[in-house]
């Protein structure tokens, strides 16, 4: 008992409790620069500055909406995966996507959904403070967050429809949208669906344990009133930076033994350099109803809006059970690009879904078999391996 009380508060600590602004400043010291810019200082060192924009949803969140100008074809909105920021798209420099799309002349836009480090901020609720704030999923991302920011580019740029492109739980938002807003499938023109997120029930252990675990651990936290993890600014975050950057012993702790083991190994293609860069961007805020949402995907093998139990179904949906996402209304292009050693997003789980949506331009095996869920867009090469698709599926539909 005393254990799993020292325990509980251990977790509870970490994830709640803010480190000193010392601390956080002599750990930062320690990491090289690209780990401490913004978004925005990283657009501007690697040579194309970026302009800010504030996006308002429906029900009072701010976001932050990052644009690098560019005049070749039509709009190109990017989406990042869960617990991450826009920073995903650019933290590899001169290698990353957004800097390779923006040498090539493409108008670019970077989304953050509610919650992270760039969009903690809502009309009238206070993050610190209201509980309120952080009730949302995946669900209030696509239905809120996207068609917020899909309208913004829109009218910033007078075009009548965009390209997309999404990075795991950053492409399941668009299901979520077009399935229950369908009239914003005709404003999608194609979405590229890296390391696609849908369905969960193939996914092999320690995660699926997680997952089968995850109503006593959501309970848990509810309990203790957890309902922000992974900030910026907690220990955990601060302690895992200096952890995960001392040599060979954190990349052994916090790559191979917490990473890799939920995304599929492949230490080629994350080196310990990058690994000290990355520290400084991930993970960032998300809510634990949203990383429950995902779990209830995964052990109710059913792509569907979150579960309150019957009871709480029935006040909010009508319904025992909660909705369920009609695939069949997705009608925008998708192209689905999957990596064989994606533990996340396994081939099993996006045959479902390809087998679900109606229409699946393409379907692309990744040519490197090690491509692990982080691959897609963090690995070392992925100019070899992912972009050249990209370019292509841009300049093709
Ligand atoms: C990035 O690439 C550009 C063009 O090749 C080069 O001029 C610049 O020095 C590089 N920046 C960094 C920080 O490596
Ligand atoms: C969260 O949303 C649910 C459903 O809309 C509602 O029942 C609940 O009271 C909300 N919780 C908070 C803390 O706002
Ligand atoms: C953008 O929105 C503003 C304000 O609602 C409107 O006046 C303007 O015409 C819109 N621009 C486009 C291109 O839709
Ligand atoms: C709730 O569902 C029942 C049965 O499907 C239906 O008859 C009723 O009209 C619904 N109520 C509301 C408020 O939508």
């Amino acid at each position: 008992m005393a254990a799993s009380n020292f325990l509980i508060t251990l977790i509870f600590n970490y994830l709640t409790v803010y480190a000193s602004k010392e601390i956080e400043e002599s750990i930062n010291a320690l990491l090289p620069e690209d780990a401490r810019l913004s978004f925005t200082q990283l657009a501007t060192k690697y040579g194309h500055p970026a302009i800010e924009y504030e996006v308002v949803t429906e029900d009072g969140y701010i976001l932050k909406l990052f644009h690098i100008p560019g005049n070749k074809g039509r709009p190109v909105l990017l989406m990042h995966g869960t617990a991450e920021s826009a920073d995903t798209w650019i933290i590899r420099g001169n290698l990353s996507l957004a800097v390779a799309l923006a040498n090539s002349g493409y108008d670019l836009w970077f989304g953050n959904v509610r919650g992270n480090r760039y969009s903690r901020h809502h009309v009238s609720l206070n993050p610190d403070d209201d509980d309120a704030f952080w009730n949302f999923s995946l669900h209030e991302y696509g239905f809120y967050d996207l068609p917020a920011i899909i309208d913004t580019i829109l009218n910033k740029t007078g075009a009548e429809i965009l390209n997309a492109i999404g990075y795991s739980v950053g492409n399941t938002i668009f299901y979520v949208l077009c399935s229950t807003r369908p009239e914003y499938n005709s404003k999608i023109n194609v979405l590229m669906a890296l390391a696609p997120i849908c369905y969960l029930q193939n996914v092999p252990p320690p995660l699926s344990t997680l997952i089968q675990l995850s109503p006593l651990i959501y309970k848990l936290f509810t309990d203790l009133d957890i309902n922000e993890m992974f900030n910026d600014n907690s220990l955990l975050n601060t302690y895992g930076k200096f952890i995960c950057t001392r040599p060979q012993i954190g990349y052994d702790i916090c790559i191979k033994n917490l990473l890799f083991p939920i995304t599929g190994y492949d230490s080629e293609e994350l080196k310990p350099a990058f690994v000290s860069v990355l520290v400084g961007h991930f993970h960032t805020s998300v809510s634990s109803r949203d990383l429950y949402h995902l779990a209830q995907i995964g052990f109710r093998k059913t792509f569907a809006q979150f579960d309150y139990g019957s009871a709480g179904n029935i006040e909010k949906y009508n319904s025992t059970l909660p909705p369920v996402y009609d695939l069949n209304l997705v009608t925008t292009k998708i192209v689905l690009y999957v990596g064989l050693n994606d533990f996340l997003a396994t081939v099993a789980d996006v045959a479902i879904l390809r087998s679900q949506l109606p229409n699946v331009v393409r379907y692309i095996i990744s040519p490197r078999w090690k491509c692990n869920h982080f691959d897609h867009v963090n690995g070392e090469h992925v100019n070899d391996y992912v972009f050249p698709y990209i370019r292509d599926v841009l300049e093709s539909y």
